[in-house]
């Protein structure tokens, strides 16, 4: 596929550029990425510690007929790019080991959606409000990683798996993932163990009377 790539040397959040070209027509496939973001966006309301150089920022812009479980999809073509054993966290964390090394946010904007992936590749530290639970690929493995090719594998893994269908997306998500069954967690104040995903990708829980509750959204943290 014929890739449109625009990368700048440093923006607010690659969120807001790709949303502004998503706005003014940019095509399906649009990628933003830049070297440094100065008001990264996270999930939740937070914000992404985006060191200059360190990580790689994106937001791709996709123009699809609906959403269905394209946080799921772009969760698996994540962890494919990143190559070292990964574990997915529900919805859509990417986990090495205990610690998270990319996210993801996906909004809708002027009837695209904007992807966005931020993989912390070299970092070597973070500051101490999340030094406990962030980790990047260079603290896991030793080695300097390249962005150049953590960028083209991203891309190449999301194309495929926007394309595959709803089911594989739910089975191989249920099955990267040691989060999605057995794991005893506490969403929002709700505890309960993991018991799988219904077929909208939504996480059930065990809760200790015995009956389900299921999580449409929010943090899921171990217990
Ligand atoms: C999360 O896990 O909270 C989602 C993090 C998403 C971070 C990426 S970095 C590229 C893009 N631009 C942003 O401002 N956020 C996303």
């Amino acid at each position: 596929m014929n890739r449109n790539i625009i990368w700048l040397d440093r923006c607010d959040s690659t969120m807001i550029q790709a949303a502004r070209l998503a706005g003014e027509g940019a095509p399906h496939f649009t990628v933003v990425g830049a070297d440094e973001q100065t008001a990264g966006q996270g999930r939740l309301g937070r914000s992404w510690h985006s060191e200059p150089g360190a990580g790689l920022y994106v937001s791709i812009i996709l123009r699809l007929p609906q959403a269905g479980l394209l946080t799921m999809a772009l969760g698996l073509a994540t962890s494919e790019a990143i190559g070292a054993p990964c574990d997915l966290r529900w919805p859509n964390d990417v986990m090495v080991g205990r610690k998270k090394c990319a996210g993801i946010l996906v909004t809708a904007e002027h009837g695209a959606f904007i992807c966005g992936i931020g993989i912390n590749l070299n970092h070597t530290w973070f500051p101490p409000e999340i030094a406990e639970i962030a980790t990047s690929l260079r603290i896991e493995t030793g080695r300097e990683q390249s962005r150049k090719v953590i960028l083209d594998k991203l891309l190449a893994a999301v194309e495929r798996w926007i394309a595959v269908d709803r089911a594989t997306v739910l089975e191989t998500f249920t099955q990267r993932s040691s989060w999605v069954r057995g794991k005893r967690v506490v969403v929002e104040g709700v505890h309960g163990v993991t018991d799988g995903l219904d077929e909208d990708g939504f996480l059930w829980l065990r809760l200790q009377d015995g009956t389900r509750h299921r999580i449409l959204a929010g943090g899921v943290r171990e217990e």
